[in-house]
């Protein structure tokens, strides 16, 4: 069990009570955190272990041979093993690299694996509902490498139209898409797509910074190519991120950031990358942050990856009904109705009042949702909208969160109705 966890099964109010921030007061409100799709909250636990680290253990990694740089080291390289164990990594921790931040992932996919393996012509078959970073990259190549980008089309019930799927994989080297959007909520069918790439002979790229905090992952089973996601979705910290692809992949690709703890040998007539995730590595990494993800990966574990499925599928169906029910259409959610597809990540569109507007409203009930159009502005054009507010649970969230949300939303419908 993770320090500072004080449950062994799941119970969403010990969750709560382990994390400090949701004891915080905004507007002579207690907080009601509805924002964990942007960036979701550290328990206690995780916060610890980044504070032990520094208080105890801070030293560069991979470089002093004294007993405070080997545990940093221990910590570093701990974090990467329990990463591999909680995605089901096939060949472990050789196969994870840490990065920034999940942008930072889809740019070492882009500019190393792709304008390495993809030519003018070649195809990256995206889809409508990505995050820009599963699209800007793809474009910054295309300007380099003359590759092209298609999208697969979201149809009118917020799901991926894969009707003409043969017609949109001809020519198509890779598909990268999004576990589950950040917009709709909208939980994609990973593996028959993955399947499906497959018996074109194309590779599978997975954006996974909603969906890995929020039920079980195995790239195993999916059988996916590359997989990718952040820390500080997933209960730990910022400035760390995640890409994963098999070693065999890995191992081919060239490096991506040039410099100090990258090569296996530098000499006046130029370098030897080294083999492994170092490769990609360059500079003193994230190594507080790696505490941190350890932490939550620990964490996660404990309250069990299936529970907090279950306890967020139950908060999303309760909230979709009430939203229905009370507000008689005067508020649109932007994403599937249907429960077995969707996550918990709910847009709102109310009816005449701009998303920024509704948001600081609800602020002054103390509950924090992310207005705008959530990088994805693709998906906003295809359902003409400029913006929606957007509400997301966490596994510490409550009914009573749902609770305040119609509160204060009733009474920006009336303020603005
Ligand atoms: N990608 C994050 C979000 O959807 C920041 O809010």
């Amino acid at each position: 069990m993770a320090p500072g966890r004080t449950v062994s099964s799941f119970d969403p109010r010990q969750v709560r009570a382990d994390t400090p921030l949701l004891t915080r007061v905004v507007h002579d409100r207690t907080i009601t955190y509805l924002d964990s799709a942007a960036s979701s909250l550290p328990p206690r636990a995780v916060i610890e272990a980044i504070s032990r680290y520094y208080e105890l253990r801070h030293a560069n990694v991979h470089r002093g041979v004294y007993q405070t740089a080997n545990e940093a080291t221990a910590v570093y390289e701990g974090a990467r093993a329990a990463i591999a164990r909680f995605i089901n990594a096939p060949g472990g921790a050789n196969e994870i690299v840490f990065t920034k931040n999940a942008t930072e992932s889809f740019n070492l996919l882009a500019k190393s694996w792709g304008a390495a393996n993809l030519k003018a012509g070649d195809v990256v078959l995206v889809t409508e509902m990505e995050h820009h970073a599963n699209i800007v990259p793809w474009f910054q190549l295309r300007e380099v490498a003359g590759i092209e980008v298609r999208f697969i089309p979201v149809n009118d019930d917020y799901r991926l139209d894969l009707s003409d799927i043969d017609e949109l994989m001809k020519g198509v080297k890779l598909v990268s898409v999004t576990a589950m959007s950040n917009v709709l909520g909208t939980i994609n069918p990973i593996k028959e797509i993955a399947a499906l790439a497959h018996r074109h002979g194309a590779l599978v790229a997975v954006d996974a910074a909603q969906s890995v905090a929020h039920f079980a992952t195995d790239v195993t089973d999916l059988d996916v190519d590359f997989f990718i996601f952040s820390g500080h979705k997933m209960l730990g910290p910022t400035g760390i991120g995640v890409f994963w692809t098999r070693e065999s992949i890995l191992e081919a690709m060239p490096p991506f950031l040039g410099g100090g703890g990258m090569i296996a040998d530098v000499r006046t007539d130029g370098y030897t990358p080294a083999s492994g995730p170092s490769r990609f590595e360059a500079g003193t990494p994230p190594i507080a942050e790696t505490a941190g993800l350890g932490a939550a990966v620990l964490y996660l574990e404990g309250l069990g990856m299936d529970a907090i499925a279950e306890h967020e599928h139950d908060l999303t169906g309760d909230a979709l009904t009430r939203l229905a029910l009370e507000f008689e259409g005067r508020v649109r959610v932007i994403g599937p109705s249907d429960l077995e597809s969707r996550g918990g990540v709910i847009s709102l569109d109310v009816e005449g009042v701009h998303a920024h507007d509704v948001a600081q409203v609800l602020d002054q009930f103390g509950v924090c949702v992310r207005p705008g159009h959530h990088c994805a502005k693709p998906l906003m054009r295809r359902f003409n909208l400029s913006a929606t507010a957007r509400a997301s649970f966490g596994p510490y969230s409550l009914v009573q969160d749902t609770d305040v949300l119609l509160e204060a939303l009733s009474h920006a419908v009336t303020m603005f109705g």
